[in-house]
């Protein structure tokens, strides 16, 4: 009746933004995203026994009692709970080593290691690809927090999403020398959820229709450069696609920033840091934050760089990591 798992955050290099069915949980566009082996949510989950039983679901993340995206997390405490054919309420232990809700990923690896540990406690197996499936219904781009290294979230064409589901492109051990750095400048949880701002833009923005068809485009490129392991046009791509779907959240109604000054201060020491000669390439998801992409013969010095900017509180440095899985390790 209780199972703990651990969860890597996976950051879209090809971002998901905009669902055609919002209730299973189905995008536009394929997207692609790393699993980073630093940004890490190990989840605990007992259903009710004889000897302790539970009400109501009880959340606790990072020690806090949880009261945000509540409904979402229960859902899916609820959806496992049902496909096992119980009504058994449960508690949540939750630990993460990054700040929640503000933009650095923290859905993908807290619902994909939630959902492993539910159905663990049930006794529910699946495969990676089912488990993919259903920890998508949970939160779209945990998805691909369910494999390690490159992957693909395929959005399907089917009405019923059983054809939307991670795929794991090449694993933690294809590209060493990649890094991904997470800069962390606020931590405040961000002012509109992603689930809110995603349908908004959906609804309100004039541009999205390129939005979904120009990223087709940035989809096959980004495929063949991590194919090709061609760092310039991975991060070129990246960068392209990261901005066109701020674009679209800011010409949505009304408008919504993620970005605060300190965003735009790492983007210009981006591009000042690539103009004078060092690979280095970013990505932004919904919040302030700002990933960097490098490669390991330039993180030590643009790790230097980024933590003599005051408004960088820390870094995290990132390599390819692992996908979901159990651990005897319980939090409580
Ligand atoms: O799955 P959600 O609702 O947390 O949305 C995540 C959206 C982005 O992080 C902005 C992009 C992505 O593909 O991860």
């Amino acid at each position: 009746m209780k199972a703990t798992a651990i969860a890597n955050a996976n950051v879209a290099l090809i971002k998901y933004w905009g669902k055609r069915n919002e209730e299973l949980i189905l995008p536009f566009n394929s997207n692609i995203g790393i699993t980073c082996d630093g940004l890490t949510t190990r989840t605990t989950v007992e259903f009710s026994t004889k000897y302790n039983s539970y009400k109501d679901h009880q959340i606790i993340i990072n020690d806090e009692e949880f009261n945000r995206d509540e409904k979402n997390v229960q859902g899916q405490l609820d959806r496992i709970a049902g496909i096992a054919g119980v009504e058994l309420k449960a508690k949540v232990v939750s630990e993460t080593n990054f700040p929640v809700a503000a933009g650095l990923a923290s859905s993908t690896s807290g619902f994909a290691a939630l959902t492993l540990a539910a159905c663990e406690a049930l006794g529910l197996k699946y495969s990676p690809r089912d488990l993919s499936i259903l920890v998508r219904q949970g939160s779209g781009s945990a998805t691909r927090s369910v494999m390690g290294g490159f992957v693909l979230w395929n959005k399907g064409i089917k009405p019923d999403g059983t054809d939307s589901f991670a795929e794991e492109l090449f694993d933690k051990h294809y590209w060493p020398e990649f890094r991904i750095i997470a800069t962390i400048l606020n931590t405040k949880k961000k002012s509109i959820a992603s689930r809110a701002g995603m349908s908004q833009t959906v609804q309100t923005c004039p541009y999205f229709n390129s939005w979904v068809t120009s990223t087709e485009i940035d989809l096959l490129n980004m495929r063949k450069a991590i194919n090709n392991k061609n760092f310039k046009l991975l991060g070129e791509t990246a960068e392209f696609n990261a901005l066109k779907m701020h674009a679209t959240m800011i010409a949505s109604k009304p408008a919504i920033i993620y970005w605060n000054s300190s965003t735009i201060n790492i983007i210009n020491m981006v591009y000042k840091m690539r103009a004078a000669g060092i690979e280095i390439y970013f990505t932004i998801d919904a919040g302030p934050n700002v990933k960097i992409l490098c490669l390991k013969k330039d993180e030590i010095q643009i790790t230097k760089v980024l933590k003599s900017l005051k408004e960088v509180i820390g870094t995290i440095s990132c390599s390819l990591g692992d996908g979901v899985r159990l651990t005897s390790e319980h939090l409580f």
